[in-house]
């Protein structure tokens, strides 16, 4: 498999790179000690077109590839998790959803202000008891011949409260199972939509999360994605691509807390010399970087996979599986790098250590993408 970046590629590497530095860097330690959204960063990167990254031109995208929207998570997530995961659902989740399922007036409606960063998407799946269990939805949907009626709570949402367009996955016909579900586009500000109090994270903390309330919203049909029953589908496809993107997050964490364990240890001093220069600290770099190298050439090759209208299911979960086990030993190994100072905030590796643990749970656990990868060796 080629993994020779072409020259835009490059580009859009380097232009993810600096915006990471100059616009990110500064403030990323008081948004996560205040968990302040990046608002004016999600603005910017609006306008460089890193929110529609795969959408159309003719929907206001950027018509790039996966991996170069790969390449841009990665560098946002060496820098600031909390604003490549607004990134990464409004893409994944929200942009691809729509362009790939949505109907024409939908792309026109929503498609074109998301992909733009003039508005931003949520993706509404997760729910007090269905959270791995993605079949088990109680939120409702009930026809009612122009409109559904939506009734339930959703948890645990990204963009939760900053959000304007919200995809909730609800049951329409509970008989039929996940056959029954529908993926509806509900908007900020229906009658009945309320949004709960932002949840006090561990990690990523600049992002925004929250439970969500639907009491009696009245969606019209126009606002169902897919035929109808199609929605558990339309989850299922669309978090096979976010799985994508949340690996190269992973990636991103991972590569980010290396590159300061390295370049600290060629700083600090002890025992007469700089701790590089020391077996034990080496190694651990050592051990990093191959673990690193590996994880990259799994997301990349996931998003070749998809690029090529192959199936990405298999390669994504094995991607995000393996790059958010390195970016947890990583942040880990580069914490103890750094000693004393990989306590404290000033350093870093602390904030990266934490925001590498979400990439262990969401868009499917560690132990869903077992199951997603066992179960796709053993078919046949
Ligand atoms: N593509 C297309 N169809 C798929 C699919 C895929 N990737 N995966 C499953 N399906 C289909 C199956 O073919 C099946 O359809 P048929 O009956 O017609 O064959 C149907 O969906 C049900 O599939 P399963 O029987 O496999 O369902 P299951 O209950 O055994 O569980 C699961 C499947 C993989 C465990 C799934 O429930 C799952 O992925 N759970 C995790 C959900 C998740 O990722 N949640 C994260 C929330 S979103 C988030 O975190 C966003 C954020 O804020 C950052």
């Amino acid at each position: 498999m080629d993994f020779t970046l072409t020259e835009e590629q490059e580009m859009v590497r380097q232009a993810a790179r600096d915006f990471a530095q100059t616009e990110l860097l500064p403030g990323v330690i008081e948004r996560d000690e205040k968990q302040e959204f990046p608002a004016d960063a999600i603005r910017k990167m609006g306008e460089l077109g890193f929110m529609g990254m795969m959408v159309d031109p003719k929907y206001g995208g950027s018509g790039l590839d996966t991996l170069s929207y790969v390449l841009v998570m990665e560098e946002l997530s060496k820098v600031d998790a909390s604003a490549s995961v607004v990134v990464s659902v409004n893409n994944s989740l929200v942009c691809w959803g729509l362009e790939t399922y949505g109907t024409e007036a939908q792309k026109e409606k929503y498609l074109t202000r998301l992909a733009t960063g003039e508005i931003i998407g949520a993706f509404c799946l997760s729910e007090p008891e269905a959270g791995s269990d993605a079949t088990s939805q109680k939120t409702t949907a009930l026809d009612k011949g122009d409109h559904y009626v939506l009734n339930g709570t959703k948890n645990w949402i990204t963009n939760g409260g900053s959000a304007d367009v919200y995809l909730v996955i609800a049951q329409t016909y509970p008989e039929k199972g996940h056959k029954g579900i529908n993926a509806l586009i509900v908007e900020k500000g229906m009658k009945g939509f309320e949004i709960g109090p932002k949840e006090q994270k561990m990690g990523i903390r600049g992002s925004d999360t929250h439970s969500l309330n639907f009491n009696d919203v009245i969606v019209p049909k126009e606002n169902r994605i897919g035929e109808d029953g199609f929605g558990f589908k339309f989850a299922m496809k669309t978090l096979a691509g976010g799985r994508i993107g949340i690996a190269a997050q992973a990636l991103g964490i991972a590569a980010g807390a290396y590159e300061l364990a390295k370049s600290y240890s060629r700083q600090r001093k002890a025992f007469g010399t700089e701790i590089a220069n020391h077996q034990a600290i080496a190694f651990k770099l050592a051990d990093m970087h191959t673990q690193i190298e590996a994880a990259r050439m799994l997301v990349y090759k996931s998003a070749l996979d998809k690029d090529s209208g192959g199936d990405y299911d298999l390669s994504g979960a094995m991607a995000k599986l393996y790059a958010s086990e390195v970016a947890m030993n990583t942040t880990v190994e580069a914490v103890q790098v750094h000693g004393g100072n990989g306590y404290v905030k000033e350093y870093h590796v602390e904030r990266l250590m934490r925001d590498a643990k979400i990439t262990q749970i969401y868009e499917g656990t560690s132990e869903i993408q077992r199951i997603v990868i066992s179960r796709s060796i053993l078919k046949d």
